[in-house]
């Protein structure tokens, strides 16, 4: 089904952020950086999206699979600590697991949910939204499509009643950004109203790098899809076989880095200027930063923002942590 037909229980609001013209201006700038990088929001196109998917499901990747445990046994209680109509605002588009059992939480303990997703993807998102409003008629459904910090700034605050922020994306956005997004979750809540954050852990290096390198390559080709959407998108020859990817826990940030790196020097012509981009032997274009939280990072980071922690909730190896925090009056 398509979610518009779904009878006045959806709606769906697009920003700018979503635009072409914002991938290649940011695109051009960061491949003109003195270290070059990609953004890592424009891995998740379709295809990067349905890549990701993909990625949940390896063996090496075992984040998903540690959240949804720890959700599993926690479901019913965290739910039961919103104590008023359930407005789920997750950021991240909603296609999971997990946040299906928390939304089934909700309309067994209320009757019904409002659902509101902020994911940059549409295909994504209106994939997830269809589905979601076929399975659950006790369900509605509002998809903000763009960048989470655009999105945040123009929803009307104190807009939800539980907000989600799973899968350890809170990593991908390193030092201050990681902050400021926490506050922009704050504006959107009332006191009392809750913030449910998943983060995967700090632990021993082996075990951290192995989720980021699978046999199966799929991450691999997850991450050089940024190429080959440069190439589908701003018209670009950029040979996919002179990259490969690589990834390791970084001490000084404490995050794993993901790069691409080419093995030869080339000079690709992209966007509409057919503006030319160098690349040397060996040069590497940041991809990704996944950070690992300690405790106190969180509880410090939670804190600062306006939040007070009510549950940290870990598993039995202390790989991944769940943290259920209250949005404080002021
Ligand atoms: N949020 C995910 C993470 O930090 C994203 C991710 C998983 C990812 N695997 C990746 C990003 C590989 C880049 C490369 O774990």
């Amino acid at each position: 089904m398509n979610p518009m037909e779904s009878n006045g229980r959806y709606r769906e609001r697009i920003w700018e952020s979503h635009l072409a013209a914002d991938f290649e201006r940011d695109v051009l700038a960061g491949l003109r950086a003195p270290q070059k990088a990609i953004s890592s929001k424009y891995l998740y196109d379709a295809l990067g999206s349905a890549l990701f998917e993909a990625i949940v499901l390896l063996p090496e990747y075992d984040l998903p699979r540690r959240e949804r445990a720890l959700l599993k046994q926690h479901a019913t209680r965290i739910v039961e600590k919103i104590g008023k109509p359930p407005h789920l605002l997750e950021l991240g588009g909603g296609s999971s697991e997990k946040t299906r059992m928390l939304l089934e939480e909700a309309i067994a303990q209320y009757g019904s949910v409002r659902y509101t997703t902020i994911d940059i993807s549409l295909e994504a998102v209106r994939t997830a939204a269809a589905q979601l409003l076929d399975t659950y008629p006790q369900i509605t459904v509002e998809a903000l499509v763009g960048d989470y910090f655009q999105v945040l700034a123009d929803v009307e605050p104190r807009s939800a009643t539980l907000a989600l922020f799973l899968g350890s994306n809170l990593g991908n956005y390193p030092g201050r950004r990681g902050s400021d997004l926490f506050a922009a979750i704050h504006a959107a809540l009332s006191p009392g109203d809750m913030f449910l954050l998943g983060v995967d852990l700090r632990k021993e290096r082996a075990a951290m790098e192995l989720a980021y390198n699978d046999a199966l390559g799929v991450t691999a080709a997850f991450s050089k899809n940024v190429l080959a959407r440069i190439n589908r998108e701003l018209g670009a020859e950029i040979d996919l076989a002179n990259f490969r990817y690589a990834s390791s826990f970084d001490e000084a940030t404490g995050s794993i880095e993901a790069y691409l790196i080419a093995e030869r020097s080339a000079t690709y012509a992209l966007g509409a200027g057919h503006e030319s981009i160098d690349v040397a032997a060996g040069e590497r274009v940041h991809i990704e930063s996944s950070h690992k939280f300690t405790r106190e990072e969180v509880r410090a980071m939670g804190e600062e923002c306006g939040f007070v922690e009510r549950e940290f909730l870990t598993d039995d190896d202390d790989a991944f942590a769940l943290i259920l925090l209250e949005r404080s009056p002021r």
